[in-house]
């Protein structure tokens, strides 16, 4: 007997293709920003406590500049976040539901943990701009952050878990409780934890291409940048190793034999040796270059795309093992709605984009938090 609840009898409106394209495609940006504000917000703690037992104005300045750019960070991962859970759901509604429902006191919770933390966001950039201390605030931030972030990998983990549902549900009807007996569950979220080092590191990268030339942050920017970008690559690769050894034999397999997620992981290993020394470059060149930069922000963009693949491998494989292809839905497509959404979608990008360019080109604004 099956473990999941019966399929939805309407057909899909489109084919299963390009809910799976647009799902990973809107996801990579949701984890992109997510690492950013993750890291952004421990480093610039981070920096917060070192510039004042140094005495380090450019510290206290690059800890300003971090903290001012969060609540905007948090705002796309926000609303980055709602298309792949729409995807997901379409998707994989049957296991996604049951895990949801499972965890519901603490998924619930995301919301409220959700306004908490963003509230503390817009909390500590205030102080930072008015020259005061935001470690209290920004402390509190990144433990709400953490705590959603863990609650989301409990989800992802517990809905590929169906043998453990049943017992669950009877242990607490009411869902309180998390996927805490799942060996892969610690180390995939440290996963994406230390992912946000090199996503950060890049994004400083970048921004220290932004400061005037004779501006001593700008040489600083790129080169903890860079420390962080090598470092935390180095982190995780070490969580990627620790995830991937907790997978069944045959997951592991499936993903090896299968050309697409096969070329990700490779993919993923090349993209993470560029980051590694790209990041070593921007931490000991002594000016910020814009080759340096570039290219370890492109590393990390195709490294996370790379993730998001095998990721999307780990779940159909142990999916398909348990009884459940996603790929085995009755599908009737509906060409006029998917051409109307295509064009809103396309639509909607290209309006991001003009708005990131027009950020981009806008007249640098003096920020003083030091
Ligand atoms: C502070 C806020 C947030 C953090 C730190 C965060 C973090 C994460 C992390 C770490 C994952 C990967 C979990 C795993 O695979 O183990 C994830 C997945 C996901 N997040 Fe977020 N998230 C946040 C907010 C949101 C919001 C507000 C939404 C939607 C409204 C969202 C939608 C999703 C979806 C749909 C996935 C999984 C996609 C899939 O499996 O298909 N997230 N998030």
């Amino acid at each position: 007997m099956t473990r999941f609840p019966a399929v939805d009898p309407i057909p899909l409106p489109a084919p299963l293709w390009l809910f799976k394209l647009l799902h990973n495609v809107t996801f990579i940006l949701h984890l992109g920003a997510v690492e950013m504000m993750i890291g952004g917000l421990i480093l610039a703690l981070l920096l917060s406590v070192a510039a004042r037992r140094r005495s380090s104005p450019e510290m206290l300045q690059a800890s300003g500049m971090i903290a001012h750019r969060l609540p905007t960070v948090m705002a796309f991962v926000i609303n980055l976040g709602i298309p792949p859970l729409l995807f997901a759901q379409v998707l994989y509604g049957r296991a996604l539901y049951t895990s949801s429902v499972l965890i519901g006191v603490f998924w619930i919770s995301v919301i409220f943990l959700l306004m908490g933390s963003y509230y503390g966001l817009y909390f500590s950039a205030k102080r930072a701009e008015s020259k005061r201390r935001w470690l209290a605030p920004g402390l509190a931030a990144l433990l709400l952050i953490l705590t959603i972030s863990f609650i989301y990998s409990n989800n992802m983990t517990l809905m590929i878990r169906p043998a453990v549902w049943q017992s669950m549900y009877r242990a607490s009807p009411a869902g309180a409780q998390l996927n805490s007996s799942d060996p892969a569950l610690p180390f995939r979220w440290l996963f994406f934890i230390a992912g946000s080092f090199p996503a950060a590191g890049a994004a400083l990268m970048l921004l220290s291409l932004r400061q005037r030339a004779t501006d001593p942050v700008r040489p600083f920017l790129m080169r903890l940048g860079g420390w962080s970008a090598a470092a935390g690559m180095v982190l995780e690769a070490i969580c990627a190793y620790a995830t991937i050894s907790a997978q069944p034999a045959e997951v592991v397999g499936g993903i090896m034999i299968s050309p697409l997620y096969a070329i990700s992981a490779w993919l993923w290993v090349a993209t993470a040796a560029i980051c590694l020394l790209a990041g070593v470059a921007g931490a000991s060149s002594r000016s910020p270059g814009a080759l340096i930069a570039s290219a370890s922000a492109l590393a990390v963009f195709l490294n996370i795309a790379s993730t998001v693949e095998i990721r999307d491998a780990i779940r159909d494989l142990t999916l398909r093992a348990a009884g459940f292809d996603v790929w085995n839905r009755q599908v009737v497509t509906n060409w006029s709605v998917v051409g109307v959404f295509l064009v809103l979608f396309v639509g909607a990008a290209a309006a991001i984009a003009f708005l990131i360019g027009v950020v981009a080109r806008a007249r640098r604004v003096e920020e003083k938090y030091a």
